[in-house]
């Protein structure tokens, strides 16, 4: 790869969201909110911050709420304006600071998360980019992951895929690398598998949904034939890559929500809460009356 900053960040976002239905029969599973942000806003904050202007998601023809999510809302700015609602106003306008651009395109067919972004090529183009996926919510007091993960890109010159350890029993739902000995946060891959049973996991280190990835990603994609599942798999093509380029696994800094799954959004919510400025005493008060209402319940 190069050691050139990120600027372009990719947002697959053309699934079903099939787990939580009937929710999502008519809400994407990315707009789902943690207190009063969808999902996709905590994924593209973090890109930004990362230093990325330029945000492709990569939707498909049915989705249209993430679009008009980050489309100007004439009417709605108008009556917030005239009712003086400045602080409300200001949150509708900044889902996108200035200077960012948001680019839509469609994935035709539902061919998995290694077709969604090879379907951002052209607008990419031949630079290092991030991979986002929304589900994966990652918490951080300091630098948000992809931040750390772009910093660690620009300096190593090689491709930056997050990983943290999972319990060995959970491999079967994750992408899975081995790696040489770590120096500091990073690790050299030297192999990846898609979602191995425990018995053939060669780790139990898991892909967490960020990646600073090399343009030369997209022959391996173009290349790629289908794997597990009937689906172009991202990481088919990254096992291909670290044969001609390094590819590292980092460690990074922060706790991460399975947001695809109903406990993990729960988690996650109750997290937010517990750290919001105005909620987390009201929100810790509720949280002790429904365990003491329950535990009461619970011995009758
Ligand atoms: C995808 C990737 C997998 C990765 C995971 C992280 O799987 O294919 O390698 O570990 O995201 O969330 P999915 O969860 O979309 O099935």
């Amino acid at each position: 790869m190069t050691n050139k900053r990120i600027r372009k960040a990719v947002f697959p976002v053309a699934g079903l969201g099939t787990r939580f239905l009937p929710a999502t029969k008519t809400v994407p599973k990315e707009m789902l909110p943690i207190i009063d942000r969808p999902l996709i806003q905590y994924a593209v904050d973090e890109a930004i911050e990362a230093g990325c202007d330029t945000l492709v998601f990569v939707t498909n023809r049915y989705k249209h709420a993430v679009a008009d999510y980050f489309d100007k809302a004439y009417e709605l700015e108008q009556k917030l304006e005239r009712a003086g609602k400045t602080e409300q106003l200001e949150l509708v306008r900044h889902v996108l600071p200035e200077g960012v651009r948001a680019v839509f395109v469609t994935q035709a067919e539902a061919l998995g998360l290694g077709h969604a972004v090879l379907c951002a090529k052209e607008i990419v183009g031949d630079e290092p980019f991030a991979v986002l996926l929304p589900d994966d919510l990652i918490w951080n007091r300091g630098p948000g992951a992809l931040k750390q993960m772009a910093d660690a890109a620009q300096a190593s010159g090689a491709s930056e895929i997050a990983v943290q350890d999972v319990p060995p029993e959970s491999t079967g739902s994750y992408g899975i690398v081995a790696t040489e000995a770590f120096k500091g946060r990073e690790g050299r891959i030297h192999g990846i598998v898609e979602k191995p049973a425990p018995a053939e996991a060669p780790s139990n280190l898991a892909v967490v949904g960020r990646y600073v990835l090399s343009p030369r990603i997209f022959q391996q994609l173009e290349a790629t034939t289908p794997g597990a599942g009937g689906e172009i798999q991202l990481t088919d093509a990254i096992a291909a890559l670290l044969k001609e380029e390094a590819v590292n696994a980092y460690r990074f800094q922060g706790t991460r929500f399975d947001c695809g799954t109903h406990i993990g959004l729960i988690e996650a919510t109750i997290r937010y809460a517990l750290d919001h400025e105005k909620l987390s005493d009201p929100a810790r008060e509720m949280m002790q009356r429904a365990l003491g209402e329950l535990g009461v319940r619970d011995l009758e």
